[in-house]
């Protein structure tokens, strides 16, 4: 039996790879540790195997709680918890810093005092800012680090943490880097979901700035899969990049989505652009097709469907999601506009 240690598995992207490790690991055995902070949702765990599952409400920048619900022979640790939006780091960076830094530095030093076998980082391609707009441009493992947002920057620095903790103390660590998620379950204040809601509900998408940055779209289950073949055939220390090769401009992806919903694009708001916008993001996945044997198996039609399709079945969740917490921040975020 794999013991395997989840954080942040109450969110979009760890619990869709708690449902994967459940549907293809059947000798696992999980621990999900997540805070349930305002992205944490326990709707996101309905109908999880108990005997396999076992959730445990807990802080990452609490040191005795990890120690607590961590066991010594864990197979691996696989680090998604954090605070994830771009635009509330840009209003306050102090979750951020305390999440996405010390919380990691905290579990790589349980990692290491329990014994854990593999540390697997969860982190992002906007550690490495933003591309030209060229096509033939691309993140590869190589690119320099060029933090742009608070956000970023601080998964960049749990990057470095990542690193010192396997150069230094030998941590046996994996890194892996990803585009734009979507997909079931995604707390509506990022883009897809947020157009998805307001277009079903004939309210009006916000579009920042002209449109025009690029977003390299991949959906949430071929991210999972890629993270779980890092955790099993990743070489220790190496950082692998993660996308679909499916680079979009926000424009497109908002008139794809109207389109699907058979709404108009009168919809359309163009507002205020979000301070230091990363222009285009575009990731070059051949280090995991090569080293993983990677490959994604949507289509952005086939993601982009089965994500309407979800949405529109669980009218109840994105009521619920879109209560408190959201909307406190969506009139923070777009009163003004
Ligand atoms: P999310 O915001 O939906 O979920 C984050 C989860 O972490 C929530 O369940 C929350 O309760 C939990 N959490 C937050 N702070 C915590 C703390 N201090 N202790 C314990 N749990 C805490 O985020 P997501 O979109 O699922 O992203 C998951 C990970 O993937 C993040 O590390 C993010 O940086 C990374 N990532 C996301 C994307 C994307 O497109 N969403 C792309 C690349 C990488
Ligand atoms: P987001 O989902 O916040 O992800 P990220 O900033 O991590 O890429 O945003 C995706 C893109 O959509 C990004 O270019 C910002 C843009 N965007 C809007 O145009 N309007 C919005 O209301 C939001 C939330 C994002």
């Amino acid at each position: 039996m794999r013991k395997l240690f989840v954080t942040g598995g109450a969110g979009f992207i760890g619990s869709a790879f708690v449902r994967l490790l459940l549907d293809e690991l059947p000798a696992c055995e999980i621990v999900n540790f997540d805070a349930l902070t305002y992205a944490g949702n326990p709707d996101n765990l309905a109908g999880l195997d108990p005997a396999r599952h076992r959730f445990v409400r807990g802080d990452i920048c609490d040191r005795a709680a990890v120690l607590g619900a961590l066991e010594a022979d864990t197979d691996a640790l696989f680090n998604f918890a954090a605070e994830s939006h771009v635009d509330r780091s840009i209003h306050s960076a102090d979750e951020f810093l305390r999440t996405n830094v010390l919380g990691t530095q905290v579990l790589l030093d349980a990692a290491r005092s329990l014994g854990a076998r593999r540390f697997v980082q969860v982190s992002t391609d906007e550690v490495m800012g933003s591309l030209p707009e060229r096509d033939d441009a691309f993140f590869t493992e190589d690119s320099p680090f060029a933090p742009n947002s608070p956000y970023s920057a601080s998964k960049a620095a749990a990057e470095h943490l990542v690193r010192a903790a396997h150069h230094t103390h030998g941590v046996d660590a994996v890194v892996t880097r990803c585009g734009n998620n979507y997909g079931p379950r995604q707390f509506p204040e990022k883009f897809l979901p947020l157009m998805l809601a307001n277009a079903m509900n004939d309210e009006p998408i916000p579009v920042y700035g002209d449109g025009q940055n690029v977003r390299d779209w991949i959906y949430v289950e071929d991210h999972c899969r890629a993270i779980l073949l890092a955790a099993e055939r990743g070489r220790a220390g190496a950082v692998y990049n993660v996308g679909a090769r499916n680079e979009r401009r926000n424009l497109e992806v908002a008139e794809s989505v109207l389109d699907a919903l058979g709404k108009p694009r009168s919809l359309l708001r163009f507002v205020k652009d979000r301070p230091g916008h990363d222009r285009r993001y575009a990731i070059d996945p051949g280090l995991a097709e090569r080293e993983l044997g990677w490959r994604p198996r949507e289509t952005w039609q086939s993601g982009l469907k089965k994500t309407i399709e979800w949405y529109a079945a669980n009218g109840e969740w994105l009521a619920r999601a879109r209560g408190g917490a959201y909307r406190e921040f969506y009139e923070r975020q777009y009163g003004e506009n």
